[in-house]
């Protein structure tokens, strides 16, 4: 006899097949996540403002379509630090990604490398960073510089001789934003789940509150301009830095010989009352001079938050609470769905605004919006 479907197995399996956007996603995981783990992945820091702020900005343009072009074929492959990318959007470095799947960090990367989409790996990964190599997932390794040099150096080039192809820096995290949800909910890492990439190293692997100790007890607040030559220094890959908001930096990222800019704000985790990072994309990409690619990430949740930073001058983007809900609600399969979500949405974008390739899509392609829009306004 037929084995009757278990309820809770269709229960899922219908709010799947609901989860048409990235909204979707986020309420399905919010549904099934714990409170604690939900609030650590959805929140920001202070008042959120910033947070708010991410997500608000792509409101404040619209998109300008041009008919009567030919977009039967529409191409969303790009390059980015030489590297082939099948559409514009990489996976933003998150942590502890195991409390959203209990294969974390590996189910992302077969998500990813299921499209070909480039996975950037975070130091505080709960998955060793050879073993996402093994998955055979296109890869760049986020750092976060510890007091012990030593140790930062030895990721450095554990990372190098792993296969990965980029070293991206986070400079907007000195000090850990306060994120007072986490605070409220005595945030703590659950047993068994630990920083994978430190083991061995003397520093909190798992339980308690791993995290905060982590950063107020390891991580370097005096890192300067100066370093930027040492962290060159450790191994050949590319240096790109995440974390930049203004002109200013921009231009001492370009002295500094870095390859790349990750116009960046933490997801409205770190200073809040930092701008969205679409509004300062426009005097990043004019500092930058076409001196090195800029990158951008926050706040996007569908393919035409996509298509107004490749206008305002993004080379590419990337998301990060975006897959963390695929990951939770679907695992790699989860993962696959919001980047395709994302990306189809971005093709669709690209076909009736009538920019079948990238490099059609430039500054000419949006405006700024009606006032009444910008309010959150019907027009
Ligand atoms: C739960 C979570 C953990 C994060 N962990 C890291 C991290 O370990 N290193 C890092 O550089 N950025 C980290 N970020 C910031 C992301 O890389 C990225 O800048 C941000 O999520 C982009 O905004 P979005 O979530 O609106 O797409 C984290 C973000 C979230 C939401």
């Amino acid at each position: 006899m037929a084995k009757r479907p278990d309820p809770e197995l269709r229960a899922v399996e219908a709010q799947v097949a609901l989860t048409l956007t990235v909204d979707d996603f986020e309420a399905a995981a919010r549904d099934m996540l714990p409170e604690m783990v939900f609030d650590y992945y959805a929140g920001g820091s202070g008042e959120e403002w910033t947070l708010r702020e991410n997500t608000r900005a792509y409101g404040r343009w619209v998109i300008r379509p041009r008919v009567l072009v030919d977009v039967s074929n529409v191409e969303p492959m790009t390059t980015v630090l030489g590297q082939e990318l099948p559409f514009p959007i990489l996976l933003a470095p998150t942590a502890f990604q195991r409390m959203a799947h209990r294969d974390g960090e590996l189910a992302t990367a077969h998500g990813a490398a299921s499209l070909g989409a480039i996975m950037v790996v975070s130091t505080i990964a709960t998955v060793s960073l050879e073993d996402l190599a093994a998955t055979g997932v296109r890869r760049w390794f986020q750092l976060y510089v510890l007091k012990d040099r030593g140790l930062t150096a030895a990721l450095v080039k554990r990372a190098h001789a792993a296969g990965y192809e980029a070293i991206v820096l986070t400079v907007d995290t000195p000090l850990l934003g306060r994120r007072l949800r986490d605070e409220r909910n005595s945030f703590a890492l659950p047993p068994g789940i630990g920083l994978a990439n430190l083991e061995g190293s003397g520093l909190p692997e798992s339980s308690g509150s791993g995290l905060f100790s982590f950063f107020l007890e390891r991580h370097d607040a005096a890192l300067t301009w100066d370093d930027v030559a040492w962290l060159r220094s450790l191994s050949p890959l590319p240096l790109v830095l995440k974390g930049i908001v203004t002109a200013e930096d921009t231009r001492l990222a370009v002295d500094a010989g870095v390859d790349a800019i990750v116009v960046s704000n933490h997801g409205g985790r770190q200073l809040d009352g930092a701008p969205a990072t679409l509004d300062v994309l426009p005097e990043v990409v004019e500092a930058a001079e076409g001196r090195i690619e800029v990158l951008l990430d926050g706040g996007i949740r569908r393919g035409s938050d996509v298509f107004k930073a490749l206008a305002l001058g993004a080379r590419a983007t990337l998301v990060g609470r975006p897959y963390l809900w695929g990951l939770a609600v679907n695992g790699a399969d989860g993962v696959r769905q919001v980047l395709e979500i994302i990306r189809d949405d971005l093709m669709l974008t690209m076909a009736l605004a009538g920019r079948p390739a990238i490099v059609d899509i430039d500054r000419s392609a949006v405006a700024p919006a009606p006032a009444a829009r910008e309010r959150g306004e019907e027009p």
